[in-house]
């Protein structure tokens, strides 16, 4: 039963938000009550709680752990001397930024060492808000590592993931995205050799699917899709560097025994992934273009009903249908702020320059929307049914204020003349001519 990152196959539980029980023994699980006086197979329990004890039903995230050392067993932490790439955060800017992609690492680098830091709107130590980072490796962890900082979400832009964590393995490609909760102990191993995305860390209310409101109880992503591991473990005493970030700081210790020893485990404090490309896209038939509200996967919500901490958004393939209208997004001025990202093809309100691994932070009140080009032909076009084809953008939207860090503000990926992808709209008023 023994996990060989390199070969085993991951097997996955179907639903979100589920109490899964799950086992890589028969028997493995106790019956009838979580910490029984001798717990099957000589394991130890332990409970691992992603919420408050005292929280609304609904939002207690919990799973308990039948494990073969139990995780206190650690000597002390202590800190890295490799810290995560991109340094403090810098002043605060209200100008549109866009950045390219970063470029993949010239010397061994793993998962946890290939994080940038990119920007944030709070410290780890608040209990909300959220850190982005871009990340580029090309070496396997040898390391295990967990975040107090927050729940991760990661979406691959190249290269695959296979996530062995504590709860089981998830395999993740591009237009897959995985999230881990705060805690949990996984290490990344490249099975292509390198690899490059996007994480976002939650410091607030976990993740979860939106209220689908009068859009009825079908549609956007869909609670079958999402696939949590099955328990599979690692017995082994070889030698282990456990890193922990907390508090935006990396510690690590050297563990005797490998810390993804979780023999059976219940709960739905779990791990999870998704395959965008399951979303059920909704969009008008009619006319006009909906707020981009209706393409979000998952949300953090905030304490302002309806105003998300964190939402994530994707702007998939998909037929674009209404009639007398401006397709693209329009121009607008937005109160939530905007970091979008692209995982492959083009997106739709961009001609040039925003390109796959690359990013765009526009913020709360600065005015965007489609670039001259793009601008030009959605009013020129001829509109019949069209399909948006190779395409996959995202957004994670906040509801605070997102400080760039200082290293996005002066690396050489920031572009230094975004804003003249605005400057050549032309004026086409004339008020003598109400009919263009
Ligand atoms: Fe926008």
């Amino acid at each position: 039963m023994d996990v060989d990152p390199g070969t085993v196959a991951p097997r996955y539980h179907s639903g979100f938000g589920n109490q899964f029980s799950s086992e890589a023994l028969p028997g493995a699980l106790p019956t009838g009550q979580n910490s029984p006086q001798k717990a099957p197979y000589g394991l130890y329990a332990e409970q691992f709680s992603g919420t408050a004890f005292t929280v609304p039903r609904h939002e207690a995230r919990r799973t308990w752990l039948y494990r073969i050392r139990p995780s206190a067993l650690h000597p002390r932490f202590e800190p890295l001397a490799r810290q995560l790439q991109g340094g403090p955060l810098g002043e605060p800017t209200p100008n549109r930024l866009r950045w390219d992609p970063l470029p993949l690492p010239a010397s061994p680098t793993d998962f946890v060492d290939g994080w940038v830091a990119m920007a944030a709107n709070a410290a780890p130590d608040q209990p909300a808000g959220c850190s982005l980072y871009h990340y580029a490796a090309n070496r396997d962890m040898d390391r295990v590592f967990y975040n107090a900082d927050g729940e991760l979400l990661l979406v691959p832009e190249l290269g695959r993931l296979r996530v062995l964590t504590e709860l089981g393995v998830l395999d993740i490609q591009p237009l897959e995205i995985a999230v881990i909760p705060r805690g949990l102990k996984f290490r990344v191993h490249l099975p292509d050799g390198q690899a490059r995305g996007y994480l976002a860390e939650n410091h607030g209310m976990a993740l979860r699917l939106p209220d689908l409101g009068p859009i009825g109880s079908n549609g956007l992503a869909n609670p079958r899709d999402f696939l949590a591991p099955v328990a599979q473990f690692q017995d082994s005493s070889a030698s282990t560097v456990l890193v922990q970030k907390f508090l935006g700081r990396l510690w690590g210790c050297e563990l005797d025994h490998s810390p993804l020893d979780v023999v059976a485990w219940h709960g739905n404090n779990v791990p999870y992934k998704y395959d965008l490309r399951l979303f059920n896209t909704l969009g008008t038939v009619s006319y006009d273009h909906p707020d981009p509200s209706i393409f979000t996967v998952l949300t953090s919500p905030g304490t302002v009903p309806g105003m998300a901490n964190m939402d994530f958004v994707i702007f998939p393939p998909r037929w674009m249908v209404a009639d007398n209208t401006f397709r693209p997004p329009w121009f607008h001025r937005n109160l939530m702020n905007e970091y979008m990202g692209l995982i492959q093809g083009a997106y739709d309100a961009k001609a040039e320059g925003f390109v796959p691994g690359g990013a765009s932070l526009h913020s709360c009140m600065s005015a965007h929307g489609p670039d001259a080009e793009t601008c030009a032909k959605a009013v020129a076009a001829t509109l019949t049914p069209s399909r948006i084809e190779q395409t996959m953008a995202f957004m994670f939207e906040t509801s605070q204020v997102l400080r760039p860090s200082r290293h996005a503000l002066e690396c050489a990926q920031l572009q230094p003349g975004y804003d003249a992808c605005w400057a050549s709209l032309p004026s086409t008023f004339d008020p003598n001519r109400r009919t263009p």
